[in-house]
């Protein structure tokens, strides 16, 4: 399976976010990544269920929504009924994750796991078949545009083999933070199948350019490995 470069919306001109999409749009983009921060969870406050709606009437394609906020439990299926095509839940601010999963599933939505940098993979092994996806988080939440932490490719290959010990390989492994050109394919060969990338491409003076170059490193280390 190809993978997949997901812009991130959170360093687009959020004065014109359709214009943004539209642009990732016409790039190729068959994902668009959405980050939901409450100033709690993470310090930084961004856009919630208003937006996600608005954003699903201006496109089709595939809305990625990153929940970065505390108590996610009665939210996330929320987003998924705003029109969420794949909601992620932090590990770190749940309590009763396979509920919140499973409703996010019934909504009709993939439901995923967000880990930040601090917690293993180990985490994982009783929820691990209740997910479509994990999302591992290369920096510390909260903003765009900071440095990848360099052990994170080692973490993703941990997971591929939790994965592979249950026989889950259905289960996508997602990174987010400090992904650009330089190091998609490195991403992909450790076991990546979503790369999530704001600054690298909004921050670029061509940004369609960048995710082409971002896509074409990506399938290029999918073929080889
Ligand atoms: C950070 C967000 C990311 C952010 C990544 O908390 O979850 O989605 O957009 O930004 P870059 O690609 O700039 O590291
Ligand atoms: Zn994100």
């Amino acid at each position: 399976m190809k993978p997949r470069v997901v812009p991130s919306i959170l360093s687009a001109d959020f004065a014109n976010l359709e214009a943004a999409v539209r642009l990732m749009e016409d790039a190729g983009a068959d994902w668009i990544h959405i980050d939901v921060m409450d100033g709690h969870f993470v310090p930084n406050l961004t856009v919630g269920l208003p937006v996600v709606r608005r954003i699903r009437q201006v496109t089709d394609r595939h809305l990625d929504v990153h929940l970065m906020i505390s108590n996610p439990d009665s939210m996330a299926v929320e987003y998924a009924k705003a029109g969420a095509d794949s909601v992620l839940v932090h590990f770190e601010a749940t309590t009763h994750l396979h509920e919140i999963l499973s409703a996010i599933r019934r909504a009709g939505a993939w439901a995923g796991i967000a880990l930040n940098p601090h917690t293993s993979v180990n985490v994982l092994e009783e929820i691990l078949p209740f997910c479509d996806y994990i999302l591992i988080m290369s920096v510390n939440p909260g903003f765009g545009g900071q440095e990848f932490i360099s052990t994170s490719f080692e973490k993703v290959r941990k997971l591929v083999r939790l994965i592979q010990t249950r026989g889950l390989n259905r289960v996508r492994i997602e990174i987010d933070g400090g992904i650009g050109p330089h190091n998609s394919a490195e991403a992909v060969a450790a076991g990546v199948y979503l790369l999530v990338s704001g600054s690298a491409i909004f921050g670029s003076s061509d940004p369609a350019g960048t995710f082409r170059q971002m896509r074409a490193s990506a399938e290029s280390a999918a073929v080889i490995t």
